[in-house]
């Protein structure tokens, strides 16, 4: 059961997903400003439980060389910044729907001509097929209903080339749900799941290769 607070926070953005999805991304892009009015709003840098996440997350990752990794819903980019260590080769490019949370990330991990943060709305921003690996996050449940849902998962698919790898991870058991409507997705197969029970906070990192079409 979700707690009264969680209950609470979807509720809120259930109904903000009641308008237009470009009103929803006016109203979503300032209230996460306003959320990163002070630095590192949910403790992603100093957070051991966070910090177990990003490891598990990276430990259970196809082994292949990702040459383009996208992280939709990157915050300030303290994973963004994980990847860039452990993908030292790779090109990285952190989304955020918050320009405040960008320029914190910006200060993080310095962009040049392999690392660049990009302001996006997940639910509509023009997707082009060019990732081997994206990431998305403690995102989803933002998102609000049915429809937005069914379409950001598109999206996520839409990021991916040929062969890429998917890689969500959300609370348990509200990832069943969200990450449902990645499974729905024709252009998607799971390949693995991964669910931590025994953390405080218990999570699953689910894994998606893009089908070809
Ligand atoms: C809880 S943080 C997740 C941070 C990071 N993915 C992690 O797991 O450490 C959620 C982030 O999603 C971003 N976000 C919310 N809705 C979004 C949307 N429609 N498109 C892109 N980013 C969005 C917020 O601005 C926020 O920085």
């Amino acid at each position: 059961m979700p707690s009264l607070p969680e209950l609470a926070h979807r509720t809120l953005f259930r109904t903000l997903s009641l308008l237009s999805p470009k009103g929803q991304g006016v109203i979503l892009r300032r209230y996460f400003d306003w959320w990163h009015r002070t630095p590192d709003p949910w403790k992603l840098a100093s957070d051991g439980y966070e910090q177990h996440k990003y490891r598990s997350t990276l430990e259970h990752l196809p082994e292949r060389p990702y040459r383009r990794i996208a992280e939709v819903g990157c915050a300030e980019g303290v994973f963004t910044h994980a990847l860039t260590t452990a993908y030292p080769d790779a090109e990285i490019t952190g989304m955020d729907i918050s320009e405040r949370a960008l320029s914190r990330a910006r200060a993080r991990v310095k962009e040049d001509e392999r690392v660049r943060f990009v302001r996006s709305d997940i639910l509509t921003h023009r997707v082009e097929p060019r990732f081997d690996l994206v990431f998305c996050s403690e995102t989803l449940y933002y998102l609000g209903r049915h429809d937005r849902l069914q379409h950001a998962s598109a999206q996520l698919g839409g990021l991916l080339e040929p062969d890429g790898v998917l890689v969500a991870v959300h609370p348990w058991p509200e990832s069943d749900r969200l990450h449902g409507y990645l499974d729905a997705q024709g252009s998607l197969k799971r390949l693995d799941e991964r669910v931590y029970k025994d953390s405080p906070r218990p999570f699953a990192i689910t894994i998606y290769g893009a089908r070809p079409s």
